[in-house]
């Protein structure tokens, strides 16, 4: 840690920290930005409180850690087609990111991370939900362990963007597009390894990964429905409670989230900045 006056204050056992002390709307020193950098290395998953930032800002916030995703369903903002409005009206029955996921794992190079923006959060509920998955995989059996090593699985957005997916049903409030038949299917490692922290995640999620490579979906039903039940466990996860001028920053090469559904009748709105990431081995 260098000589700034941010603290770090961790909320969970398995993951997340909440930093006060930085003012994200500014352009960070190369000093405080390292300090952030260490903290969302280590912690995973980092919150700050009372923060007030343009689309601008946040996207230069971003930019600090790579490129941006500009999202191949999701419409970003007019001017800023990498910002993505998420919105629930009080009368959407469905939200955005309700189940546990890992941004952009669909894609060939999935997130690097994400940075969301309460601009308009509810009085009660709407809480975000994070899971280690490096404390997912630390977890398992060596057995375990083993039998994944060097296991591929696909990953598709077809069952959310599809014109069957749960997104087709969703929400008028947000500009989904539909994928069209084909949508495009990537491999990835059942377990990955950080690319900067060289520690091991799982790396598969109930949203994206269709089945394992080499297997059909049934055959990799019982795998896949026991990885994607362990990976949410109690003991791997934190919770956020949104402030207006919150903002969450989460590793999605180790963290998946889940964005609770409870606070029907009233309004939510969000803005993430999604950072690319490269190609997970
Ligand atoms: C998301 O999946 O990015 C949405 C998370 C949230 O709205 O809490």
């Amino acid at each position: 840690m260098s000589g700034t006056s941010i603290e770090i204050k961790r909320v969970a056992g398995a993951l997340g920290a909440e930093i006060t002390g930085i003012d994200l709307s500014e352009n960070l020193s190369n000093e405080v930005f390292s300090d952030v950098h260490q903290a969302f290395l280590d912690h995973q998953v980092i919150f700050f409180r009372d923060q007030k930032v343009t689309p601008e800002q946040q996207k230069a916030f971003g930019r600090r850690f790579g490129s941006l995703n500009v999202h191949p369903y999701v419409k970003g903002m007019d001017d800023h087609p990498e910002v993505m409005e998420i919105i629930k009206e009080p009368e959407d029955k469905i939200n955005f990111g309700g189940g546990w996921h890992s941004d952009m794992s669909f894609q060939e190079k999935p997130a690097l991370g994400s940075v969301l923006y309460g601009l308009e959060v509810p009085e009660f509920g709407g809480d975000t939900l994070f899971a280690s998955q490096y404390t997912a995989y630390d977890a398992l059996s060596d057995a375990m362990k083993d039998l994944l090593d060097g296991l591929y699985a696909v990953h598709t957005a077809e069952r959310e963007y599809s014109a069957q997916g749960n997104s087709a049903q969703k929400r008028e409030s947000m500009a989904i597009e539909q994928a069209g038949n084909d949508v495009p299917a990537y491999e990835h490692p059942v377990v990955r390894t950080h690319p900067e922290t060289g520690r091991k995640a799982l790396y598969v999620n109930g949203a994206f990964t269709m089945r394992f490579k080499g297997m059909s979906k049934r055959e990799s039903r019982p795998l896949l429905d026991f990885l994607v039940d362990h990976c949410a466990q109690e003991q791997f996860t934190c919770r956020f409670r949104w402030q207006n001028g919150s903002i969450a920053f989460w590793d999605n090469r180790c963290v998946q989230h889940f964005a609770l559904n409870d606070y029907h009748g009233q309004r939510r709105h969000m803005r993430r900045v999604t950072i690319n990431g490269d190609k997970p081995h």
